[in-house]
């Protein structure tokens, strides 16, 4: 049951993933924008994922770099974790949007097994933000994504 559903999330993040990379961005952040990306990712996920996604329309790309983020943590998190709970936290102060997915669960993330990490980095540096992953080995996981957000 867990790994099924766990399988199911990373083949269809994997889809999302691969339309983002395409220039095809999913549907539901195209219309809704982070709300309703998000409440997408959290459908069949095996843990409860308590979510405070506040924010207006944002630039396309700062949108997607943020849904890429959430994406790949919460697969990770169904992957690795092992986690009673999860959470997503993304919120808009000052020109900045600050997005935050922890869990739970064993910690011990790092990068360099895999290429999620690795690429999120990338991605969020790209933009001109940073990224940091807290993940003390039996203390959880937090990733945090900071991200300038241009005018519109
Ligand atoms: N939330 C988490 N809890 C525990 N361990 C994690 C978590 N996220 C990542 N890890 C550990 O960090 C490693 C690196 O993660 P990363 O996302 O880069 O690779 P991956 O998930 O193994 O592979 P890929 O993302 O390329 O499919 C994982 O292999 C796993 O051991
Ligand atoms: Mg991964």
């Amino acid at each position: 049951m867990r790994s099924s559903s766990s399988s199911r999330l990373s083949r269809r993040a994997t889809a999302e993933l691969r339309e983002i990379v395409s220039g095809i961005l999913p549907a539901s952040l195209t219309r809704s924008g982070l709300p309703g990306g998000v409440e997408s990712l959290l459908v069949d996920l095996p843990l409860p994922v308590e979510t405070d996604v506040e924010v207006p329309r944002l630039a396309v790309e700062v949108e997607t770099t943020a849904y890429f983020v959430i994406a790949e943590a919460l697969t990770n998190v169904v992957k690795h974790a092992k986690a009673g709970r999860a959470w997503v936290r993304v919120g808009l102060t000052d020109g900045i949007l600050r997005v935050e997915v922890g869990d739970d669960g064993v910690g011990g993330a790092r990068t360099g097994s895999g290429s999620g990490l690795t690429g999120l980095f990338d991605r969020v540096e790209a933009r001109g933000g940073q990224l940091l992953v807290r993940s003390a080995p039996g203390q959880g996981t937090t990733i945090e994504a900071i991200l300038p957000v241009p005018s519109r």
